[in-house]
């Protein structure tokens, strides 16, 4: 349980490295915005530390985290309601890090699943910032006390390891300051799969673009991908249970749900013992109609990356007006001597 002295502040992040996808659109951001709007404090993140963890070009980077922050401005969160920043531009993020690194064992970094996915074989190779990115992650939520923190399906061992950190924190030192977050994993699309295969999950990083929708598709390129997404030849079903093992019917029942915030078995009822292409086609309408806004609100908020520039900056202002404190006090727990103000931080 979180310590009631803690206030419940919302924590979360995505990682500006390619398109965002129809995936951290329903399982990610549309809750964002749920969160924001339901009054709760919410602190967002663009993760570029974490982007650089394996290679980035300087320059598409740039240009991803802009098109991220726009994602973001287009799909509803609003820099009055939340704070909306990138992550490097708040050093309390890389320091707090570092004292996590110290914090964290071996073996519980050895155990991610995700490590393991995107080291592949060749792990010699892969960049100690890899292997260490759950630390950092970790230091994300923490360095704000933040004690709720809406992710999809796939961020759930990491955030396992972020309550086991603060659990030894607390221990090692004897002290009652890291709070023990809750992970926020709710609704019909905590996991969007691949429109090329059912059992794995909708990517940024898949090869193929025909696997996923990108928030900046156009029309015609979201029919095109919806109408050849695998499916099986059989009709569908009246409910999900009866699908189970039909794992491309299922996901595209559950990205229909989820577009119109409706229960997955009711939608495959309404579509019982229909075929795909009748489905479909409807299904086409709904993305387009729900998505189309945002991808244009994004042109046109990319036109201007200096007013983007100006709103991470000010978020980040914000942000580190938060964080300072945390780390201060957490350095003097630790025992590390810090006399003076930190070296012009923003907001420090
Ligand atoms: P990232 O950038 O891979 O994804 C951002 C968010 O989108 C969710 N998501 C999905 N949800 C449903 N279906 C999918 N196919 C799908 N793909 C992605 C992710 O679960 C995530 O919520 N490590 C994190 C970023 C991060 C973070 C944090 C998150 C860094 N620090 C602190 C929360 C708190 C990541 O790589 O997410």
């Amino acid at each position: 349980m979180t310590p009631a002295r803690h206030q419940k502040r919302v924590f979360s992040g995505i990682q500006p490295s390619g398109n965002l996808t129809l995936g951290n659109y329903l399982g990610a951001l549309t809750r964002f915005v749920d969160m924001q709007n339901a009054g709760i404090e919410t602190i967002y993140c663009l993760v570029d530390l974490h982007a650089i963890t394996v290679w980035q070009d300087p320059k598409e980077l740039r240009a991803a985290t802009r098109e991220a922050a726009a994602a973001f401005l287009a799909a509803g969160i609003c820099p009055e309601k939340s704070i909306l920043f990138n992550q490097s531009q708040v050093a309390a993020h890389a320091e707090l890090a570092w004292i996590f690194n110290c914090v964290t064992r071996m073996g519980w970094l050895s155990r991610m699943t995700q490590f393991k996915d995107k080291a592949g074989k060749n792990r010699e190779n892969a960049s100690v910032g890899l292997f260490a990115y759950p630390a950092l992650m970790a230091a994300d939520i923490l360095v704000y006390h933040a004690t709720h923190v809406p992710v999809g399906d796939d961020q759930k061992q990491h955030l396992e390891l972020t309550r086991d950190v603060a659990i030894k924190f607390n221990h090692d030192f004897e002290v009652d300051f890291f709070p023990v977050i809750e992970p926020v994993i709710e609704g019909t699309a905590t996991r969007v799969m691949s429109l090329r295969d059912g059992t794995k999950k909708m990517s940024k990083s898949d090869p193929s673009d025909m696997s996923r929708i990108n928030l900046t598709d156009s029309a015609d390129v979201i029919q095109k991908k919806l109408r050849r997404a695998r499916t099986d030849s059989e009709p569908i079903a009246g409910c999900m249970k009866d699908l189970e093992y039909r794992p491309e019917a299922r996901n595209l029942i559950n990205i229909f749900a989820a577009l119109s915030a409706q229960d997955p078995d009711s939608v495959a009822q309404t579509y019982e013992g229909r075929q795909f292409a009748d489905f479909k086609s409807d299904l086409v309408d709904l993305a387009v109609t729900k998505l189309q806004p945002i991808s244009q609100e994004m042109n046109r908020l990319t036109q201007d990356p200096s007013e983007i520039d100006r709103i991470l900056g000010h978020g980040a202002e914000q942000a580190a007006a938060i964080a300072e404190p945390i780390l201060r006090r957490t350095y003097e727990i630790i025992g590390l001597i810090r006399s003076r103000k930190g070296p012009s931080r923003i907001g420090g």
